[in-house]
């Protein structure tokens, strides 16, 4: 964030009371703050209560072992009985859990798909039959590669029901990027479909998925099964006795199905997400404390009616907020939802609003980087639909700037609708600071408290809280039950990474760190400002600039690479990355470079700009200084550079760069 932006976000006096028909009838009101207050376990207690549990916990949060905590432990429950057989058993079976939209349009209208909750159980019931014939077992890991379509979920939920974890890899990720996944977890099943529709053209899955085993098997673990969904109807190569056909594994599968209950802190899944190193985390989240905090958390912050809302979340599942409020929180609540498969602009760019429209969408829950490019197209498409069915909308992903918001407000809420700015990470589960719809007199820009049973501050570089009107670190003071457990495999990894930064004085567990920048106004509301660590959030993808950094030097034409996130007007933060060619390598190369970084992760990696340098800037112990990379590619110029062991490189690269190519 600029100095501009930080400074005007500290005159943002616009307040917008929440409607008074929301705060007399909101499930959360204001009172909430105070019994939290007076007791948090409690609080958690009574919403793990909103679950089913097949044996009680004994103990809330057992903290004897900081930071490694558990949550309700000596309870037991079944994710996926939760997310659909409970809701058929209170009888509503009718009920569509799914009304899922496909992309492609023809002339009889979109291709849909309604599944209602009982249709849900037979079919997650199905897939647990199939998957276990296929030798999953409790505690085995299954990946999940796939399109937005209903399968994914039942997939999903049929892992939950067998306890066995899954980790969802985005299908925009490249064979590679698959592979260290599989690899890194030791998935036994990889669960595709042959492609997926994007813009209109069927895009394939099923190749990443043979290259990713073949990439696995050479690093000496075997993918067993392949289960594929044909979604596409695209050729694809098949392997007798590794790949299955979905349609003749699940579709021919008995629908009873009996959920063992396991222990609250059976692992869930792994969610593999950036950090400062070139290597993913494997955020791993177990069943108790995540289920109760994602669906209350739904609950609360979207003030959920489940006979009379539709909510519509436009995450992909291969993020946390598809697993958070696609799959586990809004079906644990019953929730009827829109599932679309597609992009928001195909085929007419008006498509999402055409989709409020005909599903009469309640609640909607986005990203600012989407809400920004329909603020570029105007009005006029939104305003050709009715729009009126919507009550509340949501933003997550990164900072949402006050025009955005008031133009989401506005344009999209026709100014009746509380907009909830909710921070949260793939690292907390679950919404941790966020406005509540009901009660909040919310600012636009900010996230400004954190939920009930949350506790959040802004420190300094000491610890120490810093007073209202200052900024610093945003740290988590105390334990919440849908924190991650651990790193995948790597327990010194979890410590070093969010509990060493602020450890208590007697160098105990301290506070968590988020890796985020913020601030805390006047009021003492809270201001999200985007990541303070070697992370970049670029439309509102976590991506690690280490990660493309090894990516570029992997390739043989490349000695050294530096990549920064530059602020960028659409999608928040730009990919900038400055590259010193090896000798013999061709000038003009970026854009072979680029499709290698695009190989090695995948699109959303992409450089937006490459600039080939001579040298790169490095203090006397050889750190680069990406600040100084990022001043010049933000057009600040060439800043100070005192520390610099030689302080001609920065004119030298500043000169260069009005020679670079944009990609
Ligand atoms: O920098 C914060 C930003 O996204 C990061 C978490 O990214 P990820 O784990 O991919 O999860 C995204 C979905 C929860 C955070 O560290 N972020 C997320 N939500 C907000 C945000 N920044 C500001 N305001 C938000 N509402």
């Amino acid at each position: 964030m600029t100095e501009q932006t930080l400074s005007n976000l500290l005159h943002e006096n616009r307040r917008f009371e929440p409607p008074a028909e929301l705060a007399a009838n909101a499930n959360v009101k204001a009172d909430a703050y105070d019994e939290a207050g007076a007791d948090r376990e409690a609080f958690w207690a009574k919403a793990a209560d909103r679950l089913s549990w097949a044996q009680r916990w004994d103990r809330v949060l057992d903290d004897d072992n900081p930071p490694f905590f558990k949550w309700f432990t000596g309870g037991k429950l079944n994710a996926a009985y939760n997310c659909v057989d409970r809701h058929v058993e209170a009888g509503n079976g009718d009920r569509v859990a799914l009304h899922w939209v496909g992309e492609p349009v023809s002339d009889q209208g979109a291709e849909s798909r309604d599944l209602t909750y009982a249709q849900l159980k037979d079919e997650v019931s199905q897939a647990a039959n199939a998957l276990s014939s296929l030798g999953v077992a409790t505690g085995d890991r299954v990946a999940i590669y796939m399109p937005m379509i209903p399968e994914a979920i039942v997939t999903m939920l049929a892992c939950a029901r067998l306890g066995a974890p899954h980790t969802v890899v985005f299908g925009g990720f490249s064979a590679e990027a698959l592979a260290s996944r599989i690899e890194d977890c030791g998935a036994k099943v990889v669960v595709t479909a042959d492609g997926g529709y994007r813009r209109g053209a069927p895009s394939a899955l099923k190749p990443a998925v043979d290259e990713a085993r073949s990439i696995a098997a050479g690093a000496g673990h075997t993918v067993e099964k392949v289960l594929v969904v044909r979604r596409t109807g695209q050729d694809v190569a098949w392997e007798d006795g590794v790949d299955v056909w979905w349609h003749d594994a699940v579709a021919t599968a008995s629908t009873e199905h009996t959920p063992e209950a396991f222990d609250a802190e059976h692992p869930l899944y792994v969610m593999y997400t950036s950090g400062t190193t070139g290597k993913p985390k494997g955020i791993l989240h177990t069943t108790g404390g995540y289920l109760t905090q994602a669906a209350f958390t739904h609950w609360e912050v979207f003030d959920l009616k489940p006979e009379t809302d539709v909510y519509w979340c436009t995450a992909d599942i291969g993020w946390v907020t598809g697993h958070s409020y696609i799959v586990y929180g809004p079906l644990a609540n019953g929730a009827t939802q829109v599932l679309y498969e597609g992009t928001p602009d195909y085929p007419e760019r008006g498509r999402w609003w055409r989709i409020i429209e005909e599903k009469k969408v309640t609640l909607f829950y986005t990203a600012p980087t989407a809400i920004r490019s329909f603020m570029k197209q105007g009005h006029d498409i939104p305003d050709q639909h009715d729009l009126s069915s919507l009550r509340i909308l949501g933003s997550v992903g990164e900072p949402i700037n006050p025009e955005a918001y008031v133009w989401y407000r506005h344009v999209i809420g026709g100014d009746r609708t509380p907009v909830v700015d909710t921070w949260w990470q793939t690292e907390t589960g679950a919404m941790m600071i966020s406005p509540l719809p009901g009660v909040t007199h919310a600012k636009p820009g900010s996230a400004m408290n954190p939920l009930p049973g949350v506790t959040a501050d802004v420190v300094d570089d000491e610890g120490h809280p810093v007073p209202n009107g200052s900024g610093g670190y945003l740290v988590l003071t105390q334990p919440w039950p849908s924190m991650l457990r651990t790193i995948w495999g790597d327990d010194q990894r979890y410590i070093d990474t969010y509990w060493a930064r602020f450890r208590d004085a007697n160098g105990g567990q301290g506070y968590y760190f988020a890796g985020d920048g913020a601030k805390k106004d006047e009021d003492g509301d809270l201001w999200v400002l985007g990541r303070v660590d070697d992370v970049m959030n670029v439309s509102g993808h976590r991506l690690s600039t280490t990660e493309i950094e090894s990516a570029l030097v992997s390739h043989p034409y490349v000695a050294e690479a530096a990549v920064v996130g530059a602020t960028d007007a659409d999608t928040g933060q730009a990919v900038v990355a400055y590259v010193i060619l090896r000798e013999g390598a061709p000038e003009s190369c970026e854009k072979e470079l680029s499709d290698h970084v695009r190989t090695q992760i995948g699109p959303i990696a992409k450089p937006k700009r490459i600039m080939i340098v001579p040298e790169l800037p490095k203090t006397r112990s050889g750190k680069i200084m990406r600040r100084l990379l990022r001043d010049l590619a933000e057009g600040r110029g060439v800043g100070d550079t005192t520390t610099l062991a030689d302080s001609s490189i920065m004119e030298l690269i500043a000169a260069g760069k009005a020679a670079s190519t944009e990609d």
